[in-house]
């Protein structure tokens, strides 16, 4: 009878062993299960976030110069190119002016400025364009027009951004990408550099390797939007000044069109910043900005 008792005991011992030891082994493997499952799900949502955060910088920087817009724009001039200024033109005893426009290109205001420097080329009227690129990607046919007319061309920088107000390499995009697209356009680099706002500080002079070209007469066209003042403050100017207008609002194509042929009649010459410098023996540097060539 013991002898039974013992056999049944052990059998019923046997049976709870294996069914815990069974336990254990499913417990580990179920264990083992979600945490590879958990691993997979992971990876795949890893996956499919890749750099978004970078395109917008590059967009910017990518398609601004659009060439073929530029070459049918630039036909329809070909057959009243300017070959320019010819070097050594102009010495340092004319009496020369620079006028300069600054935030364009825009059309109904630069083309009817340039109508004019075309109506005067038997006078050799130029004048400077300090672009923005925000601009010449909408107008490049302008730029190359301007260009084709013996104007010059200077970088404003892409945004008209205080320069000030920028880190290093912000400033250095800011300038190159217009810098390319002039090449681009005009098959001519670019070198006199306009600061918007005439914004300017140790790191700007530092950084942007171009000479800054300022003003001395603010005809505060971009104000007034008043033909009449405009015309007034550009015929205040003397010898080897440099004449601040913006070919952005018709009334300032209207002065534009008063001030040549008066300022013709008072013995100027109508000349690019660069021309004018060269004329009065003035080196235009890197690192120094300028208001006027004397
Ligand atoms: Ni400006």
């Amino acid at each position: 009878m013991l002898k039974k008792i013992c056999i049944l005991v052990c059998l019923v011992l046997f049976a709870v062993l294996t069914a815990t030891a069974c336990n254990d082994i499913s417990a580990t493997i179920s264990a083992i299960i979600p945490e590879s499952t958990e691993i997979i799900d992971i990876e795949e949502t890893q996956t499919p976030s890749p750099t978004p955060t970078l395109t917008p910088e590059i967009d910017t920087t990518a398609g601004p110069v659009s060439s073929p817009e530029a070459t049918v724009n630039t036909t329809g001039t070909a057959g009243t190119d300017d070959p320019g200024a010819t070097p050594g033109q102009y010495g340092p005893d004319d009496k020369l002016v620079a006028i300069t426009f600054d935030d364009g290109p825009y059309e109904g205001v630069t083309d009817r400025i340039l109508d004019v420097v075309e109506q005067y080329a038997a006078d050799d009227v130029h004048v400077t364009f300090f672009v923005i690129g925000l601009q010449v990607v909408k107008y490049p046919g302008l730029v190359s027009r301007a260009a084709k007319l013996g104007c010059e061309i200077g970088n404003h920088t892409y945004h008209h951004k205080n320069l000030t107000k920028l880190s290093k390499e912000e400033m250095l995009s800011e300038v190159e990408d217009v810098s390319e697209m002039i090449m681009e356009l005009t098959d001519t680099e670019p070198t006199l550099v306009r600061p918007p706002y005439g914004a300017r500080d140790e790191n700007v002079y530092a950084t942007v390797q171009y000479p800054l070209i300022l003003w001395d007469i603010d005809t505060l066209d971009w104000s007034t939007h008043d033909a009449d003042s405009t015309v007034e403050a550009a015929l205040k100017c003397e010898d080897g000044d440099i004449i601040l207008m913006h070919d952005v609002h018709s009334d300032t194509a209207d002065a534009f069109e008063r001030i040549v042929p008066q300022l013709l009649e008072k013995g100027f010459k109508l000349v690019t910043v660069s021309q004018m410098f060269e004329a009065k023996n003035i080196p235009l540097e890197p690192g120094n900005s300028y208001r006027h060539a004397r």
